[in-house]
Order: structure tokens, then sequence, then C-alpha cells
């Protein structure tokens, strides 16, 4: 890992480029909640520029003038598995990516595949929302697994997700790795507690490792497969470069399986739902990513613990009532406001919007990633430093005109 940023690279991640105009969902759901100087922190992408190796493939690729249906492009799926190879020390066969467009389309089809309706599907939250929305939908049994806090770091507690499995006859689990919203980056030893329990009783691990590559000192990503290979017959990983290098709106994505049986079953379910993959441009900005832009990463990673370290400064000084559990990976944190709720004089769950009215700046309401999260809000730090400063000044004047 770099320990300085390049000037080129912090000159991009310092840069702030207008987003109101360009259909982004982030800003255009911001002003409407509020209005154009209301601060979004609440929707999972960054304020940064692409990487310039991503924008020249996918200027190239545009510059084109067809758009006629493609074909995989060469060294696509070598790109896929370079990366995993050098930043996540493990070589995924070529031949068992599947190409999903979204991550969450392809958990969908996982749990449409490998899991039955009324069967019960488990999720450790408090977790990225869209988990239990899915699960509920295909009419699924949703079991929540609660996390817990043990000195600022959020924990799973075995023996109860365990007891859950055994008491409901759980059939899959999905893993968030590294999760969304406590910023844990987990340990070999727990995925290997997590692969030992699912192993003990025949349950699926769909690991969601979209937010892999966003790591910080002293920490590094295991991608479950690489540590529970022995479960490759019950296993799944999804990643994609989409959090990483802010091209979710590309519709790239993958998925690992490394067993032909499983494969087969997933690629069958995939034949029958008719979905084609990325576009060329998308798929020419993912082999850009995947083979040029090491470097651009580490800085970004960087830049991003800057801003985390300095949100958990600031709120020490400026605002203790708001303890922040120290993030590992991702560009989430998972600030506390209970105390700050009873300070002003609000329930927790008026937090979202005392925030919204009193300080102008949008986060996730808590209670969405689970059910004992009142007072809890999802804050994402991938923008400038000057911006994240300046949300945290408006709370804090928020705090003291109360
Ligand atoms: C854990 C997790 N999985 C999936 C997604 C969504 O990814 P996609 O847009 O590829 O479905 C997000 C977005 O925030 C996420 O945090």
């Amino acid at each position: 890992m770099r320990k300085e940023i390049d000037p080129c690279n912090l000159e991009l991640f310092e840069r702030r480029v207008a987003r109101h105009e360009q259909c982004s969902a982030k800003y255009t759901i911001a002003l409407r909640a509020g209005n154009r100087e209301t601060i979004p922190m609440f929707v999972a992408d960054t304020d940064f520029v692409a990487a310039p190796a991503i924008r020249e493939a996918v200027l190239e690729a545009a510059e084109y003038g067809i758009y006629g249906y493609s074909v995989l492009p060469d060294g696509y799926y070598e790109a896929i598995c370079g990366w995993q190879e050098r930043r996540h020390n493990w070589k995924p066969n070529p031949d068992f990516i599947l190409e999903t467009p979204t991550v969450i389309w392809g958990l969908s089809m996982a749990i449409q595949t490998l899991t039955e309706p009324g069967d019960a599907v488990i999720i450790t939250e408090p977790v990225y929302a869209p988990f239990a929305m899915l699960i509920n939908r295909h009419g699924r049994k949703l079991i929540r697994n609660q996390l817990f806090l043990e000195e600022r770091r959020w924990q799973i507690d075995f023996d109860t997700f365990e007891q859950q499995i055994i008491d409901n006859n759980v059939k899959a689990f999905i893993l968030c790795n590294p999760h969304n919203p406590v910023g844990r980056v987990w340990t070999i030893d727990e995925l290997r507690q997590i692969g030992a329990i699912c192993a003990r009783h025949g349950v699926y691990v769909i690991s969601d490792e979209i937010h892999g590559d966003i790591i910080y000192s002293g920490y590094q990503q295991h991608s479950f497969m690489s540590v529970c290979p022995e479960l490759a017959p019950q296993a799944i990983v999804l990643h994609a470069p989409s959090k990483t290098f802010n091209m979710p709106d590309m519709k790239q994505a993958h998925m690992f399986i490394l067993d032909t049986e499983l494969h087969d079953r997933i690629r069958a379910a995939y034949d029958m739902s008719f979905i084609s993959g990325a576009s060329l441009i998308g798929r020419r900005a993912c082999i850009a990513a995947f083979t040029q832009c090491d470097d651009w990463l580490d800085d970004l990673n960087l830049y991003l613990e800057g801003n985390r370290d300095f949100v958990i400064d600031y709120c020490h000084t400026h605002l203790p009532q708001v303890p922040i559990a120290h993030a590992e990976g991702t560009f989430i944190l998972w600030p506390d406001f209970n105390a700050l709720a009873a300070e002003v004089g609000i329930a927790p769950t008026d937090v979202n919007n005392w925030l919204l009215k009193e300080a102008n700046v949008l986060l996730s309401e808590g209670t969405d990633f689970g059910v004992e999260s009142a007072g809890y809000q999802r804050m994402i730090i991938a923008t400038q430093r000057s911006v994240v400063e300046e949300a945290l000044r408006r709370i804090t004047a928020a705090v003291a005109g109360a």
C-alpha cells in the first residue's frame, strides 16, 4: 500500500463535479427531499470522477458510433480473474464466472434457484436493506441475526447464528463481506467459523463482496471462496467493479461458482431468465478497471481512509454524543445518534428527518438496515473532504442551535 497520494490522483479526488444535471440518483433524490444545498450522504456511489484509464476505455468505445450486439471482448475474464489473484490472493477459473448486470440481480437469481418459497434465509443485521427485501419478495422466510458491538467493533454472535439456523432449518445465508453498513472486514477466522457452521447444516453461503476493494490500512479482504474452498458445492461469491470504480450504471457484475453442478444450476436459471449481460462499454470499462487501476485504487483507499479518520476524530472532539465504530473497509460509516436524539429532544426514529431539516444533510435511516437500528444512520463518506467537513460542521451547528 502506498503512503502518499499521487498529486494527479489527489486532484481527481478533490475535484467537485456538479451532478444535479447528470440524472444522478443521489443528487436528484436529495434535491427533491431538501434543496440544491442538501449534502447527500445516503446513496453508496462516490463523487469521484472515474480513473483516467476507465474514462479512456469508455470514450474509445463510445467513439465507435455503432452500438450493436457485441461478444465478450478479449481479455475480459482474464482481467476479472487477474484482479482477484493480485488483490485477493486467489485465482478463480474463468470457466466458472457468470456475468450479471448487477450484484443484487445475481443475489436474487441465487435465492430463487437455491431455495424454495417458504424456506428460511438468514442475514446478519444491520445489513444492506435489499437483502431483506429480496428474501421477503421471493416469499422466503427472513431470519434476522443481530450483530453486536464490542469495543467499537461489530461482531457476529456465532452461537445464536447457529441456533437460529437449526431452529429455522435455514437453507441459505447472505454474507456481506465486507459488511455494509458496519464497515467490518471479516477475518479469516470469522469466515472459517461461518463456513464451519454452514457446512454442518448444509446452508448455502452467498457472499456479496461488492465492497471488497475498499480496504483500509491494517486490514485484508478475504474472499469467502478463498478461505473456505471446501464449501464450493454450496457457495457463491458476487463481486463487481461498480462501487470501487464508481460505475454502477455500467451494469457489470459477476458471480464466481467453483462447483460444476452448482454452476450449471445457476446457469440454467440464467438461461431461463433471458437476461443479457453488460454492454460492451461496461465490459471495456471493467477490463480497464481491473488491469490498469491498481495504483489509482491504492490512492483512493488512502483518501477514503483520511475521510474516515477525519469523521471519527471530528466527532470525538466536536460531537462526542455521536459514537462511531471504526470502519475497517467500505466507504460507509454507521454513527449512533441515539444520545444526540435524547439531547435535542427527538425520538431516535426522527433523527434522519431532523438532520435533513436542521442541518440539510441527508443520511440513510438506520431502521432500513435492521430492526434494532433506531437512532443509527448510514453515512457515505466517498466524497471530497471539504464536503464531509461541511456536513459535520452543519450537524454541530444544528446541535448548538437546538
Ligand atoms: C452490499 C451491497 N450489495 C449490492 C449493492 C448493489 O449493487 P448492484 O447495484 O450491483 O446491485 C450494494 C449497493 O450499495 C451493496 O452495498
